[in-house]
C-alpha cells in the first residue's frame, strides 16, 4: 500500500540519486534503521541547522545483525517515521528494501580492523563490517556534506570516522549527544522491548555510568577500581546480565589501567533478552 505523506519518499537508489541531483546546496544525512525516537530527532533537528537539505536514511541494515540477533524483530513503524520527519521538515527520506541495497552478486565490504577488535566488535562478530559497509554505500549514493551520528553508539562512531579518514570520502562526521530519558535511560529503540520490570531494571545502566562519572570526579583515577565499582551497582539488580565493563581510550579502545586524560567508559548488558548499551567519556 503506497505510504500518503508529504515528506519525499525515495525508496530505490535510483529515486535518491535523483532527488539528490536537484539539491543545490549542503546536503545533512542522517543514517537511521528507523522507529525512530528524541535521539534521532535531535539529529535531525541539528542537520537541519546546519545545512540546506537534510535526507534520513531508514533502513534496517540486515547485514549487521548476526545470527540469533534481533532483526526479524526489529521494531518498525514506517508511517509515524515518515510523520515525525514531515514535521521537522526533512527534504527526502530514503527508504530502500534489502534487495535495493544488497546485489545478489555483491562481494565487496568494508573491513575496518584493530578498533573493532573489542567491545562490540568482539561480542558480535561481523557486526561492525555490517554498519561500514551500509554506510559507505550510503555515503556514496546520498553525497552529503555532513553525516549525523549519535555518542550513544560510541565504537560505531570511531568506525566511520575511521572509513571517512581511511576512504577520503569527502564529508564531515557531526557527533552528537547521548539523548536521554528524563531519568537517565538512553534512548534507544530497543527500549521498546522491554516490559515494565525491566525498563526500571535498565536503569541501572545509567546508575553505573553515573558511579563511574562519580569516581572520576572525586579523583579516582584507577580504571580497574572504576570498572569494579560500575560491576558491583550492576551486580545489584538481579534482572542484569552483563556483557562487558570497559574504561578504554576513546580512539583506539584499548583497555586502560589508568585515566591519565580521556576515558569512554562503556558497558553492554542484558536486561531479559534485551542487550542494550550505554557511555559516558570522563575527561571530556
Ligand atoms: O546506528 C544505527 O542505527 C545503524 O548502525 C546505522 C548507522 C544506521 C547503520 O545501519
Amino acid at each position: 500500500m503506497p505510504l500518503i505523506t508529504a515528506v519525499r519518499v525515495a525508496d530505490t537508489i535510483a529515486g535518491m540519486r535523483r532527488a539528490r541531483e536537484e539539491m543545490c546546496g549542503t546536503v545533512g544525512l542522517v543514517p537511521t534503521m528507523g522507529y525512530l525516537h528524541e535521539g534521532h530527532l535531535s539529529l535531525v533537528r541539528r542537520s537541519r541547522r546546519d545545512n540546506d537539505y537534510t535526507v534520513v536514511s531508514i533502513f534496517v541494515n540486515p547485514t549487521q545483525f548476526g545470527p540469533g540477533e534481533d532483526l526479524s524483530r526489529y521494531p518498525r513503524d514506517i508511517s509515524r517515521d515518515l510523520g515525525l520527519l514531515e514535521k521537522l521538515g526533512t527534504d527526502v527520506v530514503f527508504s530502500p528494501p534489502p534487495e535495493d541495497m544488497y546485489y545478489e552478486d555483491a562481494s565487496s565490504w568494508i573491513v575496518v580492523e584493530k578498533v573493532t577488535d573489542r567491545l562490540e566488535g568482539a561480542v558480535r562478530p561481523g557486526h561492525f563490517r555490517g554498519v561500514a559497509t551500509v554506510v559507505g554505500k550510503l555515503f556514496n549514493i546520498v553525497e552529503p556534506h555532513r553525516a549525523y551520528f549519535g555518542q550513544k553508539d560510541a565504537q560505531q562512531v570511531v568506525v566511520i570516522q575511521k572509513i571517512v579518514a581511511d576512504l577520503d570520502f569527502n564529508l564531515e562526521v557531526v557527533v552528537c549527544p547521548t539523548v536521554r530519558e528524563p531519568d537517565g535511560l538512553a534512548m534507544s529503540s530497543r527500549n521498546s522491548y522491554l516490559d515494565s520490570e525491566q525498563r526500571r531494571a535498565a536503569l541501572v545502566l545509567y546508575h553505573s555510568l553515573q558511579k563511574a562519572q562519580r569516581e572520576y570526579s572525586a579523583g579516582v583515577r584507577d580504571a580497574g577500581r572504576i570498572r569494579r565499582e560500575m560491576a558491583e551497582i550492576l551486580q545489584s539488580e538481579q534482572l542484569a546480565e552483563v556483557d562487558y565493563i570497559s574504561v578504554a581510550s576513546p580512539l583506539t579502545m584499548e583497555e586502560l589501567d589508568t585515566v591519565e586524560d580521556q576515558a569512554l567508559v562503556s558497558l553492554a548488558v542484558k536486561i531479559g533478552k534485551t542487550r542494550l548499551i550505554d557511555n559516558i567519556v570522563l575527561g571530556g
